[in-house]
């Protein structure tokens, strides 16, 4: 039994490939069903490792508390983040793939946890595909994020996440070294096509 155990969906990687592992974060209220079709399309030779939220917001599993809309609980984040970089690490060792070649694939919600990852547990993510992201919090120091690879996919037209905090949040992970991409898409807090198209080029130069 696991310390830190999720209701989660484990893929393991098809045969011969060498492709890693994507961490699927699912939006608020979703689950750990969501992103298995999106993970196969952007990544179709590495693992998937999906776990649900374990927070409950009226019903609507989530990663972390919130006070209000993009408002967030800063503490429970924190737990939270630890909570599910601990659960990566001990799903490694459970499953036997290489927890240095794990990369998040997260949607609003789960953007936003594994752009926390990023901020507080750098070691526990080699990347990350942040679909439509906010900054989590502004980091009082910042992580060493020097060789890992960001993608920020953010819609010019997204009514809950401006396109300035967009901006932002590429800024502080690339003061903290990382190589960011930032793709504008014109939509809004959802995802179309384009954004797939972006993260399945993304992945293929890595
Ligand atoms: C969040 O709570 O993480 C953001 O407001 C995005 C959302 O889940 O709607």
């Amino acid at each position: 039994m696991q310390k830190t155990d999720y209701v989660h969906r484990f893929e393991p990687a098809p045969p011969n490939s060498t492709g890693g592992t994507l961490l699927l974060l699912h939006g608020t209220g979703g689950n750990e069903n969501d992103l298995l079709p999106v993970g196969r399309a952007v990544a179709p030779g590495a693992a998937l490792l999906s776990p649900r939220g374990r927070v409950l917001e009226n019903g609507m599993p989530r990663f972390f508390r919130r006070l209000a809309e993009g408002v967030f609980d800063h503490e429970d984040l924190v737990a939270r983040t630890h909570e599910l970089a601990d659960f990566v690490a001990e799903s490694a060792k459970r499953y036997g793939f290489d927890a240095k070649r794990v990369v998040a694939v997260g949607f609003s919600n789960g953007a936003n946890i594994a752009g926390s990852m990023l901020l507080l547990r750098p070691e526990s993510l080699a990347g990350a595909i942040l679909l439509r992201p906010m900054v989590p919090f502004e980091p009082k120091t910042p992580p060493d994020l020097r060789g890992h690879r960001v993608l920020v996919a953010a819609g010019k037209a997204d009514p809950i996440v401006k396109p300035d905090n967009s901006e932002r949040l590429a800024e502080i992970l690339r003061a903290a070294g990382a190589n960011v991409t930032l793709h504008w898409s014109p939509g809004g807090h959802t995802l179309d096509r384009a954004d797939l198209t972006a993260a399945a080029a993304w992945w293929q130069d890595g």
